[in-house]
Protein backbone atom coordinates (compact mmCIF):
# COMPACT_ATOMS: atom_id res chain seq x y z
CA UNK A 1 0.00 0.00 0.00
CA UNK A 2 1.13 3.70 -0.78
CA UNK A 3 2.12 6.16 2.10
CA UNK A 4 -0.87 8.07 0.91
CA UNK A 5 -4.46 8.11 3.11
CA UNK A 6 -6.21 5.64 1.20
CA UNK A 7 -9.73 7.34 -0.29
CA UNK A 8 -12.49 5.24 -0.85
CA UNK A 9 -15.72 4.99 -2.11
CA UNK A 10 -18.65 3.34 -2.79
CA UNK A 11 -19.61 3.11 -6.76
CA UNK A 12 -23.01 3.03 -8.60
CA UNK A 13 -25.97 4.97 -10.41
CA UNK A 14 -28.25 5.65 -8.17
CA UNK A 15 -25.81 5.65 -4.60
CA UNK A 16 -27.47 7.62 -2.08
CA UNK A 17 -28.98 4.88 -0.33
CA UNK A 18 -25.98 2.85 0.06
CA UNK A 19 -25.33 2.27 3.59
CA UNK A 20 -21.23 1.57 3.03
CA UNK A 21 -20.34 5.13 3.98
CA UNK A 22 -21.82 4.26 7.68
CA UNK A 23 -20.36 1.17 8.08
CA UNK A 24 -16.95 1.98 6.64
CA UNK A 25 -16.54 5.56 8.20
CA UNK A 26 -17.73 3.55 11.71
CA UNK A 27 -15.07 1.71 11.66
CA UNK A 28 -12.55 3.98 10.52
CA UNK A 29 -13.83 6.33 13.64
CA UNK A 30 -13.92 3.36 16.19
CA UNK A 31 -9.84 2.04 14.91
CA UNK A 32 -9.05 5.77 14.28
CA UNK A 33 -7.78 5.30 11.03
CA UNK A 34 -6.31 8.28 8.83
CA UNK A 35 -8.51 7.41 5.45
CA UNK A 36 -11.97 8.00 3.86
CA UNK A 37 -14.68 6.85 2.67
CA UNK A 38 -17.38 8.27 0.00
CA UNK A 39 -20.42 7.94 -2.13
CA UNK A 40 -19.10 7.65 -5.91
CA UNK A 41 -22.41 8.56 -8.14
CA UNK A 42 -21.19 7.65 -11.62
CA UNK A 43 -23.31 8.22 -14.72
CA UNK A 44 -23.89 5.38 -16.99
CA UNK A 45 -21.85 7.13 -19.98
CA UNK A 46 -18.69 7.00 -17.35
CA UNK A 47 -19.11 3.82 -15.87
CA UNK A 48 -16.29 1.93 -18.59
CA UNK A 49 -13.65 4.95 -17.90
CA UNK A 50 -14.16 5.11 -13.99
CA UNK A 51 -13.43 1.59 -13.30
CA UNK A 52 -10.49 1.36 -16.05
CA UNK A 53 -8.71 4.08 -14.48
CA UNK A 54 -9.88 4.14 -10.76
CA UNK A 55 -9.57 7.94 -9.45
CA UNK A 56 -9.72 6.47 -5.29
CA UNK A 57 -7.82 4.00 -4.25
CA UNK A 58 -9.91 1.42 -3.79
CA UNK A 59 -13.87 0.84 -4.51
CA UNK A 60 -17.15 -1.43 -3.00
CA UNK A 61 -19.07 -1.37 -6.39
CA UNK A 62 -23.10 -1.75 -6.45
CA UNK A 63 -25.73 -1.81 -8.78
CA UNK A 64 -25.32 -1.93 -11.70
CA UNK A 65 -22.06 -1.70 -12.35
CA UNK A 66 -20.84 -5.11 -10.54
CA UNK A 67 -20.20 -6.86 -14.27
CA UNK A 68 -19.04 -3.66 -15.69
CA UNK A 69 -16.16 -3.30 -13.24
CA UNK A 70 -15.41 -7.17 -13.45
CA UNK A 71 -14.62 -6.49 -17.40
CA UNK A 72 -12.44 -3.47 -16.73
CA UNK A 73 -10.02 -3.86 -13.80
CA UNK A 74 -6.56 -5.03 -14.16
CA UNK A 75 -7.20 -8.42 -12.66
CA UNK A 76 -9.90 -10.49 -10.59
CA UNK A 77 -9.55 -12.98 -8.26
CA UNK A 78 -11.25 -16.62 -7.89
CA UNK A 79 -14.28 -15.41 -6.14
CA UNK A 80 -15.46 -12.78 -8.96
CA UNK A 81 -14.42 -14.97 -12.10
CA UNK A 82 -16.64 -17.50 -10.86
CA UNK A 83 -19.55 -14.66 -10.31
CA UNK A 84 -18.56 -12.71 -13.52
CA UNK A 85 -18.90 -9.84 -10.91
CA UNK A 86 -17.00 -7.63 -8.41
CA UNK A 87 -18.35 -5.24 -5.43
CA UNK A 88 -14.67 -4.78 -3.98
CA UNK A 89 -11.80 -3.17 -5.89
CA UNK A 90 -8.71 -2.98 -4.23
CA UNK A 91 -4.98 -1.99 -5.25
CA UNK A 92 -1.57 -3.95 -5.70
CA UNK A 93 1.78 -3.18 -7.33
CA UNK A 94 -0.30 -0.37 -9.20
CA UNK A 95 -2.57 -2.81 -10.72
CA UNK A 96 -6.45 -2.88 -9.75
CA UNK A 97 -7.74 -6.05 -8.63
CA UNK A 98 -11.52 -7.16 -8.36
CA UNK A 99 -12.90 -9.93 -5.69
CA UNK A 100 -16.51 -10.61 -4.73
CA UNK A 101 -17.36 -10.28 -0.60
CA UNK A 102 -20.53 -11.17 -1.07
CA UNK A 103 -20.33 -14.63 -0.45
CA UNK A 104 -18.26 -14.53 2.78
CA UNK A 105 -20.46 -12.06 4.09
CA UNK A 106 -23.78 -14.37 3.36
CA UNK A 107 -21.69 -17.53 4.88
CA UNK A 108 -19.67 -15.45 7.59
CA UNK A 109 -23.74 -14.14 9.22
CA UNK A 110 -24.99 -17.61 8.83
CA UNK A 111 -22.41 -19.15 11.00
CA UNK A 112 -22.59 -16.36 13.55
CA UNK A 113 -26.34 -16.45 14.23
CA UNK A 114 -27.13 -20.36 13.38
CA UNK A 115 -23.82 -21.53 14.97
CA UNK A 116 -25.78 -24.89 15.03
CA UNK A 117 -26.27 -25.20 11.56
CA UNK A 118 -23.86 -27.39 9.51
CA UNK A 119 -23.40 -27.94 6.12
CA UNK A 120 -23.32 -31.76 6.11
CA UNK A 121 -26.63 -31.42 8.04
CA UNK A 122 -29.18 -31.38 5.18
CA UNK A 123 -30.39 -29.79 1.53
CA UNK A 124 -30.29 -26.36 1.42
CA UNK A 125 -33.57 -24.75 -0.25
CA UNK A 126 -32.90 -21.24 -2.47
CA UNK A 127 -35.86 -19.10 -3.68
CA UNK A 128 -34.53 -16.84 -7.15
CA UNK A 129 -31.64 -17.13 -9.21
CA UNK A 130 -30.57 -13.30 -9.30
CA UNK A 131 -27.47 -11.30 -8.83
CA UNK A 132 -26.90 -12.62 -5.07
CA UNK A 133 -27.76 -16.21 -5.35
CA UNK A 134 -24.81 -16.93 -7.74
CA UNK A 135 -22.58 -15.84 -4.75
CA UNK A 136 -24.53 -17.66 -2.65
CA UNK A 137 -24.10 -21.11 -4.19
CA UNK A 138 -20.78 -20.57 -4.30
CA UNK A 139 -20.39 -20.00 -0.45
CA UNK A 140 -22.51 -23.02 0.43
CA UNK A 141 -20.65 -25.37 -2.09
CA UNK A 142 -17.03 -24.40 -0.60
CA UNK A 143 -18.89 -25.21 2.65
CA UNK A 144 -19.73 -28.09 1.74
CA UNK A 145 -23.23 -28.20 1.35
CA UNK A 146 -24.21 -31.38 -0.95
CA UNK A 147 -27.66 -30.31 -2.56
CA UNK A 148 -28.92 -27.39 -3.29
CA UNK A 149 -32.48 -27.08 -4.77
CA UNK A 150 -33.36 -23.93 -6.64
CA UNK A 151 -36.53 -22.32 -7.38
CA UNK A 152 -37.18 -19.29 -9.23
CA UNK A 153 -40.36 -17.49 -11.11
CA UNK A 154 -38.41 -17.68 -14.22
CA UNK A 155 -37.17 -21.67 -14.52
CA UNK A 156 -35.13 -20.84 -17.33
CA UNK A 157 -32.37 -18.97 -14.40
CA UNK A 158 -32.39 -21.32 -11.62
CA UNK A 159 -31.16 -23.86 -14.70
CA UNK A 160 -29.01 -21.85 -15.91
CA UNK A 161 -27.66 -21.79 -12.07
CA UNK A 162 -27.85 -25.88 -12.63
CA UNK A 163 -25.98 -26.36 -15.12
CA UNK A 164 -22.86 -23.51 -14.35
CA UNK A 165 -22.63 -25.10 -11.12
CA UNK A 166 -22.66 -28.83 -11.54
CA UNK A 167 -24.82 -31.63 -10.01
CA UNK A 168 -24.44 -30.59 -6.39
CA UNK A 169 -27.60 -27.92 -7.68
CA UNK A 170 -30.80 -28.93 -9.58
CA UNK A 171 -33.59 -26.41 -10.86
CA UNK A 172 -37.17 -26.28 -9.49
CA UNK A 173 -40.62 -24.75 -10.89
CA UNK A 174 -41.66 -21.73 -8.63
CA UNK A 175 -44.78 -23.54 -7.73
CA UNK A 176 -42.73 -26.29 -6.25
CA UNK A 177 -41.35 -23.49 -3.45
CA UNK A 178 -43.03 -25.48 -0.52
CA UNK A 179 -42.58 -29.14 -1.52
CA UNK A 180 -38.96 -29.08 -2.27
CA UNK A 181 -38.78 -27.89 1.54
CA UNK A 182 -39.12 -31.32 2.91
CA UNK A 183 -36.05 -32.55 4.54
CA UNK A 184 -34.66 -29.09 4.22
CA UNK A 185 -31.93 -27.98 7.12
CA UNK A 186 -31.81 -24.33 5.38
CA UNK A 187 -34.02 -22.11 3.10
CA UNK A 188 -32.77 -18.91 1.79
CA UNK A 189 -34.54 -16.15 0.19
CA UNK A 190 -32.49 -14.44 -2.51
CA UNK A 191 -35.64 -13.10 -4.22
CA UNK A 192 -36.92 -9.30 -3.60
CA UNK A 193 -40.08 -10.08 -2.51
CA UNK A 194 -40.59 -9.32 1.22
CA UNK A 195 -38.51 -6.13 0.48
CA UNK A 196 -40.36 -2.65 1.33
CA UNK A 197 -42.66 -2.06 -1.47
CA UNK A 198 -42.67 -5.33 -2.64
CA UNK A 199 -45.05 -8.33 -1.93
CA UNK A 200 -44.39 -10.67 0.74
CA UNK A 201 -42.89 -14.43 -0.32
CA UNK A 202 -46.20 -16.06 -0.45
CA UNK A 203 -44.59 -19.60 1.24
CA UNK A 204 -45.63 -22.25 3.77
CA UNK A 205 -42.61 -23.31 6.16
CA UNK A 206 -44.70 -25.84 7.87
CA UNK A 207 -42.32 -28.67 6.04
CA UNK A 208 -39.71 -27.75 8.03
CA UNK A 209 -38.55 -29.14 10.97
CA UNK A 210 -37.56 -27.84 14.50
CA UNK A 211 -34.20 -26.52 14.55
CA UNK A 212 -33.90 -25.64 11.21
CA UNK A 213 -32.88 -22.19 9.71
CA UNK A 214 -34.58 -19.37 7.48
CA UNK A 215 -32.87 -16.92 6.60
CA UNK A 216 -33.76 -13.89 4.55
CA UNK A 217 -31.11 -11.42 2.61
CA UNK A 218 -33.78 -8.75 2.64
CA UNK A 219 -32.84 -6.47 4.99
CA UNK A 220 -35.48 -3.66 4.60
CA UNK A 221 -37.85 -4.10 6.57
CA UNK A 222 -35.58 -6.57 8.92
CA UNK A 223 -37.94 -8.53 10.12
CA UNK A 224 -39.89 -9.91 6.60
CA UNK A 225 -43.28 -11.71 6.95
CA UNK A 226 -41.29 -14.74 5.95
CA UNK A 227 -38.84 -14.52 9.11
CA UNK A 228 -41.86 -13.69 11.17
CA UNK A 229 -44.04 -16.99 10.37
CA UNK A 230 -40.11 -18.50 10.88
CA UNK A 231 -40.08 -17.51 14.13
CA UNK A 232 -43.67 -18.60 15.11
CA UNK A 233 -42.86 -22.13 14.06
CA UNK A 234 -39.79 -21.98 16.48
CA UNK A 235 -37.58 -22.16 13.59
CA UNK A 236 -34.07 -20.59 13.46
CA UNK A 237 -34.50 -17.11 11.95
CA UNK A 238 -31.42 -14.95 10.11
CA UNK A 239 -31.75 -11.55 8.75
CA UNK A 240 -30.33 -9.83 5.81
CA UNK A 241 -28.84 -7.16 7.63
CA UNK A 242 -26.15 -9.13 9.14
CA UNK A 243 -24.63 -10.03 5.68
CA UNK A 244 -24.36 -6.14 4.22
CA UNK A 245 -21.88 -5.61 7.13
CA UNK A 246 -19.75 -8.78 7.29
CA UNK A 247 -19.81 -8.81 3.58
CA UNK A 248 -17.57 -5.18 4.22
CA UNK A 249 -15.41 -6.81 6.26
CA UNK A 250 -12.63 -7.85 3.91
CA UNK A 251 -12.75 -4.61 2.20
CA UNK A 252 -12.01 -2.72 5.28
CA UNK A 253 -8.98 -4.70 6.10
CA UNK A 254 -7.60 -5.05 2.21
CA UNK A 255 -7.71 -0.87 2.08
CA UNK A 256 -6.73 -0.01 5.36
CA UNK A 257 -4.80 -2.80 7.15
CA UNK A 258 -6.92 -3.70 9.43
CA UNK A 259 -9.56 -6.66 10.07
CA UNK A 260 -12.97 -4.49 11.46
CA UNK A 261 -15.32 -6.41 13.80
CA UNK A 262 -19.35 -6.66 13.47
CA UNK A 263 -20.74 -5.28 16.78
CA UNK A 264 -24.12 -4.91 18.28
CA UNK A 265 -23.14 -0.99 18.26
CA UNK A 266 -22.66 -1.05 14.53
CA UNK A 267 -25.62 -3.09 13.90
CA UNK A 268 -27.82 -1.14 15.89
CA UNK A 269 -26.17 2.37 13.83
CA UNK A 270 -27.56 0.27 10.36
CA UNK A 271 -30.76 -0.66 12.03
CA UNK A 272 -31.48 3.18 13.24
CA UNK A 273 -31.07 4.59 9.87
CA UNK A 274 -33.56 2.02 8.08
CA UNK A 275 -35.99 3.15 10.34
CA UNK A 276 -35.53 6.57 9.90
CA UNK A 277 -35.87 5.54 6.00
N1 LIG B 1 -28.30 -8.63 2.63
C1 LIG B 1 -27.46 -8.30 1.67
O1 LIG B 1 -26.28 -7.99 1.89
C2 LIG B 1 -27.95 -8.34 0.25
C3 LIG B 1 -27.04 -8.45 -0.82
C4 LIG B 1 -27.54 -8.50 -2.13
C5 LIG B 1 -28.92 -8.43 -2.35
N2 LIG B 1 -29.77 -8.31 -1.27
C6 LIG B 1 -31.24 -8.27 -1.49
O2 LIG B 1 -31.59 -9.45 -2.19
C7 LIG B 1 -32.69 -9.20 -3.05
C8 LIG B 1 -32.36 -9.69 -4.46
O3 LIG B 1 -31.26 -8.95 -4.98
P1 LIG B 1 -30.59 -9.27 -6.40
O4 LIG B 1 -29.58 -8.22 -6.63
O5 LIG B 1 -30.21 -10.69 -6.48
O6 LIG B 1 -31.87 -8.99 -7.37
P2 LIG B 1 -32.13 -9.48 -8.86
O7 LIG B 1 -30.88 -9.87 -9.54
O8 LIG B 1 -32.99 -8.42 -9.47
O9 LIG B 1 -33.04 -10.83 -8.67
C9 LIG B 1 -34.34 -10.72 -8.16
C10 LIG B 1 -34.90 -12.13 -7.92
O10 LIG B 1 -36.21 -11.99 -7.35
C11 LIG B 1 -37.16 -12.71 -8.16
N3 LIG B 1 -38.44 -12.00 -8.14
C12 LIG B 1 -38.64 -10.68 -8.29
N4 LIG B 1 -39.98 -10.43 -8.23
C13 LIG B 1 -40.61 -11.62 -8.06
C14 LIG B 1 -41.98 -12.01 -7.93
N5 LIG B 1 -42.98 -11.11 -7.97
N6 LIG B 1 -42.27 -13.33 -7.73
C15 LIG B 1 -41.26 -14.25 -7.68
N7 LIG B 1 -39.95 -13.93 -7.81
C16 LIG B 1 -39.63 -12.62 -7.99
C17 LIG B 1 -36.56 -12.72 -9.56
O11 LIG B 1 -37.12 -13.76 -10.31
P3 LIG B 1 -37.05 -13.77 -11.93
O12 LIG B 1 -35.71 -14.40 -12.28
O13 LIG B 1 -38.20 -14.59 -12.34
O14 LIG B 1 -37.15 -12.34 -12.37
C18 LIG B 1 -35.07 -12.96 -9.21
O15 LIG B 1 -34.83 -14.32 -8.91
C19 LIG B 1 -32.98 -7.68 -2.95
O16 LIG B 1 -34.02 -7.50 -2.03
C20 LIG B 1 -31.67 -7.12 -2.38
O17 LIG B 1 -31.88 -5.95 -1.61
C21 LIG B 1 -29.31 -8.28 0.00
Amino acid sequence: MSDEVPRIGVAGWPVLHSRSPMIHGFWLEKYGIAGSYGLLPIPPDDARHFFANLPVSGANVTIPYKETAFRCVDETDEQARRLGAVNTIYIRDGKTIGTNTDGYGFLAHLKATAPEWRSASGPVVLLGAGGATRAIIGALLDDGVSEIRIANRTLRRAEELENAFGERVSAHAWDQRAEILKDATLLVNTTSLGMKGNPPLDISLAQMSKGSVVYDIVYNPLETELLRQAHSLGLVSVDGLGMLLHQAVPGFELWFGHRPEVTEELRDLVVASLVEG
